[in-house]
C-alpha cells in the first residue's frame, strides 16, 4: 500500500474514531506532516490535556503517551508502537529512586523530574520540568531544600549552571545525545565554518561548550529563524530537521548523522510508522493504561509545572 493510501485511510479512521493525532518533533517526517499538532514535550502535554476528542493518538514515546493519560484520564490514549521506550526514562527506575529517597530521608530533597521519566518517578517528584522550562521552574524551588534532579545528568548540570544553584544529579542520560562527540562537532565546524552550532541540553558538557546556542527542540525554531546565520549544525535527534526546514525556509540545517551512521536517530521515536499509526486507529490498540492512584500522584507535580510555565 502506498503512503498516500495509508494517509487517506488514517484520515478516514481519525474521523470515525473522533481522534486527534499528536506528534513529537522527533517523529518521521510523514507522521509529522499528517499530525494535527507537532511539538515538544511541553506543548504536547498541554495539547493532550486540552484534547476534547475521544481518542488521542500519541506519536512519540511511551512516557509522552503516559503523560497524556495522566493529564486527560477520560480519553483513550493510543501509542502506535508499544515498544517505543526511552533510554533516559530507563536510567531511573522508580524503585531505585524510592530507595534513594528513603536512604536520604534526612536531606529532605526537593525532587525535580525531567518529563522523560515513568509515571512512578513522576509520582515521587515535587515538580516536573521539560527542557524548555527547566530554568524557570527551578527558580521557583524552595531555597531552603536541597534539589535532587532526575534522571538526566546533562540537562541537570546545564540548568544548575544557568540558575546558579547546586543540585544533586541522578546519573542518567539519553543514549542518542550521548553518542555525539566533541571530535565530530569540531569536524563539522571545520567543514561548515559559517554555520552556527545549536545543541539540545541533553548533550554532554564538552558538546555544550562548543555550541553557539543551547535550547529545547521547540526553541530551536525561533532561534534559527531570528539568527543572522544562514546555516546551522543541529546537535539533537534528526526529526527536528524536518520541522526546521519546513518552518524556517531559506536556511540550511545540517544534522549529526553521516553516511555510515544514523547516530542522530532515536530508534524508539522511529518505531512509529504510518502503517502502525493506521493499525492502532483501526484496532484501537496498543492502548496506554495507568492505575488511578498512581495517576493522581503523578498529576500533581505535572500540573505544578504547567501552572508555573504559563
Ligand atoms: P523536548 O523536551 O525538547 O521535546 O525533547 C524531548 C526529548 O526526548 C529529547 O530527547
Ligand atoms: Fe528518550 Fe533520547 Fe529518544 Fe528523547 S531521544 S525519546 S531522551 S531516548
Amino acid at each position: 500500500m502506498s503512503n498516500q493510501d495509508l494517509i487517506q485511510e488514517i484520515q478516514q479512521l481519525k474521523k470515525e474514531r473522533n481522534a486527534v493525532i499528536l506528534a513529537h518533533s522527533y517523529q518521521r517526517p510523514e507522521i509529522q506532516d499528517l499530525a494535527d499538532f507537532v511539538g515538544d514535550s511541553l506543548a504536547l502535554a498541554r495539547k493532550a490535556q486540552e484534547a476534547e476528542c475521544d481518542v488521542i493518538v500519541f506519536c512519540g514515546v511511551h512516557f509522552m503517551a503516559e503523560t497524556a493519560c495522566i493529564l486527560n484520564p477520560t480519553r483513550t490514549v493510543l501509542l502506535p508502537d508499544k515498544e517505543a521506550a526511552c533510554s533516559l526514562e530507563e536510567s531511573c527506575p522508580a524503585e531505585e529512586l524510592a530507595a534513594f529517597l528513603e536512604e536520604n530521608k534526612d536531606k529532605n530533597y526537593y525532587v525535580v523530574a525531567y518529563i522523560n521519566c515513568s509515571i512512578g518517578v513522576k509520582a515521587l517528584a515535587d515538580v516536573i520540568v521539560t527542557s524548555g522550562n527547566s530554568q524557570r521552574i527551578i527558580e521557583t524551588a524552595p531555597a531552603d531544600r536541597p534539589i535532587l534532579f532526575v534522571p538526566d545528568r546533562n540537562l541537570g548540570a546545564w540548568t544548575a549552571r544557568k540558575v546558579g544553584r547546586e543540585m544533586t544529579l541522578w546519573n542518567g542520560a539519553c543514549h542518542v545525545h550521548e553518542r555525539f562527540t566533541r571530535d565530530r562537532v569540531l569536524e563539522m565546524r571545520a567543514q561548515y565554518p559559517d554555520a552556527e552550532v545549536v545543541c539540545h541540553p541533553e548533550c554532554q558538557e564538552p558538546i555544550r561548550l562548543l555550541a553557539d546556542h543551547i535550547c529545547s527542540t521547540e526553541k530551536m525554531i525561533p532561534y534559527c529563524r531570528d539568527s543572522k546565520a544562514a546555516r546551522f549544525i543541529i546537535v539533537t535527534e534528526s526529526g527536528i530537521l524536518h520541522r526546521l526546514r519546513k518552518l524556517v525556509p531559506g536556511k540550511e540545517f545540517i544534522g549529526m548523522g553521516f553516511e555510515q551512521c544514523s547516530c542522530n536517530e532515536c530508534e524508539y521515536m522511529k518505531l512509529n510508522t504510518l502503517e502502525k499509526l493506521r493499525n492502532c486507529l483501526r484496532d484501537m490498540e496498543p492502548e496506554v493504561r495507568i492505575e488511578e492512584d498512581l495517576r493522581r500522584r503523578a498529576e500533581k507535580p505535572l500540573q505544578r509545572m504547567l501552572d508555573l510555565s504559563l
